[in-house]
């Protein structure tokens, strides 16, 4: 391990949410540094999120510290309701931290950014849109002409096995081919951090190994 300092401390369990980095490193191969000026540093410190919820507040998260280095890949392991979906929300921009400070390469996180893709705990494919509408909806925020898009969501979605399915609805797919489209859509556009919230929890041990290649081969 390097310096990579993580203290997950979601206080609002008997039990301790833990966390651990998963580099090169756990297999024997020393982790590759990241290139001087390499983005997607995040650094989360003492943040702590308080859900109102009328008379009874909840805390769902405090005291976290967390600093991942660009190129880093890191597991936030704990027990239901310890607070991990809280933490990456907040990250990602969704929730706003009530204590604390949480920044992506130095800027405070306060609201979503193309700089941080969002693969999400449920499926969350908008249903109106065709898989590769799908796809293309952060590079139509991006501002990227039609044709670009399509080339790019085509490409992406050849990747991944699914391009045989561009014009169907998210309805018409397995739930792993949904997390795969919902993979590809947070990859398109290049975020500098890639956030997934237990995105295989819902798929059988064989599909979730080939989500998983899938997912390691393309970051
Ligand atoms: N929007 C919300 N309003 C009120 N309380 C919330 C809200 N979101 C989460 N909580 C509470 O915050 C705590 C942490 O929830 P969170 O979803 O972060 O847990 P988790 O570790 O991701 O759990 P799981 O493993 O089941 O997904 C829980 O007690 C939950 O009830
Ligand atoms: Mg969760």
């Amino acid at each position: 391990m390097n310096d990579m300092a993580i203290q997950c401390n979601l206080t609002n369990q008997e039990l301790f949410g833990t966390a651990f980095a998963i580099e090169a490193a756990a297999s024997g191969v020393h982790a590759v540094q990241p290139a001087k000026g390499a983005r997607g540093r995040i650094v989360v410190e003492s943040l702590k999120v308080e859900f109102e919820s009328g008379k009874s507040n909840t805390v769902a998260v405090d005291g976290v510290s967390l600093r991942v280095e660009p190129g880093e890949f890191v597991s936030i392991i704990g027990p239901s309701g310890c607070g991990k979906s809280t933490v990456l929300n907040v990250i990602a921009g969704f929730t706003p931290a009530s204590g604390g400070t949480v920044k992506v390469d130095g800027k405070s996180v306060d609201q979503p950014g193309v700089d941080r893709g969002v693969v999400f705990q449920q499926y969350s494919l908008f249903p109106w849109l065709t898989v590769r509408k799908n796809v293309e909806f952060g590079l139509k925020t991006q501002g990227i002409s039609q044709s670009k898009r399509e080339t790019i969501a085509r490409t992406f979605l050849g990747l991944t096995g699914l391009l045989a399915f561009e014009n169907h609805y998210p309805d018409q797919l397995s739930g792993g081919m949904k997390q795969r489209v919902g993979i590809v859509r947070a990859l398109v556009t290049s975020p500098q951090v890639l956030l997934i919230d237990e995105p295989f929890g819902a798929l059988d041990a064989q599909t979730r190994v080939v989500m998983q290649e899938i997912l390691t081969n393309m970051w």
